[in-house]
């Protein structure tokens, strides 16, 4: 399956009641290659309203840590757990997740990254849960490294902070930046090790 045959898929998806709420699905964005995948916790109103992730205030200043930290958007993949908006932006329900996180699933085998960053606590429990790691809570577990698998081939999972915690509480700034820094030093040893052909 495709990444847009993925993403078609979950422009149909009633399996909760979110669909009937949302104004358009959020499936995620980026490069099909990407080395990074950044999973948020659902979209919030300006992506609602965009169809696209992390463009409101709290993605705009994901984007500028990221491009401060050398790496471009364009070069990565960024998704939530839930493709769709809760109202008024209430925590994700846990069948909510439950039926949306397939999709998550399928979109990480057919881009298959090195690395996947975790936005805040409930991406980073949901993901590590399903890589069998255990979640100590967010500010125990950000900028850890946890090794696991995906289709044979390793994959580190790195939780942070939420860039909209970031944004609401400026002292997590240092360390949420700590870690973007630390995710991009993967990225271009890799691209080193790639480009002189290991
Ligand atoms: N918060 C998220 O978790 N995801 C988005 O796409 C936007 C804000």
């Amino acid at each position: 399956m495709t990444l847009e045959e993925i993403h078609e898929e979950i422009k149909k998806c009633r399996k909760c009641e979110l669909y009937k709420t949302k104004t358009n699905y959020v499936p995620g964005e980026g490069n099909e290659k990407a080395k990074i995948v950044f999973v948020g916790e659902a979209p919030g109103r300006e992506e609602d309203l965009q169809g696209r992730p992390f463009v409101g205030a709290a993605g705009q200043y994901l984007t500028k840590t990221l491009e401060k930290c050398g790496i471009k958007r364009s070069e990565v993949f960024i998704t939530n757990i839930l493709k769709c908006r809760p109202p008024n932006n209430r925590d994700p329900k846990p069948e909510e997740v439950e039926k949306c996180f397939p999709y998550l699933v399928k979109q990480l085998h057919e881009i298959k990254p090195d690395v996947i960053v975790c936005l805040g606590r409930h991406s980073a429990r949901e993901i590590l849960n399903f890589f069998g790691k255990k979640f100590k809570g967010i500010s125990a577990d950000r900028g850890k490294i946890f090794e696991a698998e995906l289709d044979g081939k390793k994959v580190k999972i790195i939780p942070t902070y939420h860039p909209a915690a970031v944004l609401y509480k400026p002292q997590l700034k240092e360390y949420f930046e700590e870690d973007i820094r630390k995710v991009a030093s993967f990225f271009k040893r890799k691209t080193l090790l790639d480009f002189i052909g290991e």
